[in-house]
């Protein structure tokens, strides 16, 4: 890979189409061109309907796209089995929903562990740092809890470690604040910020609120499937 300057990148999409239905087609991304560097931290922003969730379903892996190309360090994803994307969703990516989805019937700390069982990653080292995430967030106390236990912020917080334990490259955060009150929501922001700071983690944050939208380094504007802007593109890199 040549050096730059500018770290590499880390995925790459090229006329991504995003089709659901086909007596009513919905059209819900039309030909997405985006790139998303290692490290970045950005948002997503839009009106509802924009296409924001299918976007992020989409680059997650978690939605097979209809047309186009999405690239992982270089890496036709779209040519990827199931198995090879769902190792690679556990092994590389993170992610947070408006709802914490956490497992009820299990404490903070086994919700966080959830991903290192699943990915067959458990041991000392790995268990530690899910302690360690949920100190570092200011549930230290709180590990034993459960989700019904915890309020909303909590619970937020809890699925914010749970995005990290596997020392993904990307997490990709879906109206993470949208359940929360205006003081916890930035809270929680900014714990997102300090996590970006300390560690080499790319955040891709999806949003309907300008105020959060405004503290990342880069956004996106959707509109109608589109991209209307990005902010990185209008500053000519
Ligand atoms: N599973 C689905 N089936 C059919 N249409 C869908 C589905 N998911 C989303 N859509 C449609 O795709 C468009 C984009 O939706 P979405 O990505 O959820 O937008 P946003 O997250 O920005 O609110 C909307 O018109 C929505 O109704
Ligand atoms: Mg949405």
């Amino acid at each position: 890979m040549k050096s730059t300057g500018a770290n590499p990148e880390l995925l790459q999409t090229e006329s991504l189409t995003k089709v659901y239905g086909d007596v009513q087609p919905v059209y819900a991304l039309k030909g997405i061109n985006l790139t998303i560097r290692q490290g970045e931290f950005l948002s997503i922003i839009g009106p509802s309907g924009s296409g924001k969730s299918t976007l992020m379903n989409v680059l997650g892996l978690l939605d097979k796209p209809s047309g186009g190309s999405l690239k992982y360090l270089g890496e036709e994803s779209v040519l990827w089995s199931e198995g090879r994307k769902s190792r690679f969703r556990n092994a590389e990516m993170g992610f947070v929903f408006q709802a914490h989805m956490l497992l009820p019937e299990f404490t903070a700390l086994e919700n966080v562990l959830m991903p290192l069982r699943i990915g067959k990653a458990l041991n000392d080292k790995t268990a530690a740092k899910a302690q360690e995430l949920l100190k570092r967030i200011g549930l230290g106390d709180r590990m034993h809890h459960r989700p019904g236990q915890l309020s909303g912020g909590q619970n937020q917080r809890v699925a914010i470690a749970r995005a990290l334990v596997n020392t993904p490259k990307i997490v990709f955060a879906d109206e993470p604040t949208g359940a929360l009150d205006s003081q916890t929501s930035v809270a929680v922001y900014e714990l997102l910020r300090e996590i970006h700071q300390d560690e080499q983690v790319t955040f891709v944050i999806v949003t309907h609120e300008q105020a959060l939208s405004q503290k990342t380094d880069r956004v996106i504007s959707l509109l109608d499937g589109e991209i209307r802007e990005d902010s990185k593109r209008a500053e000519g890199r």
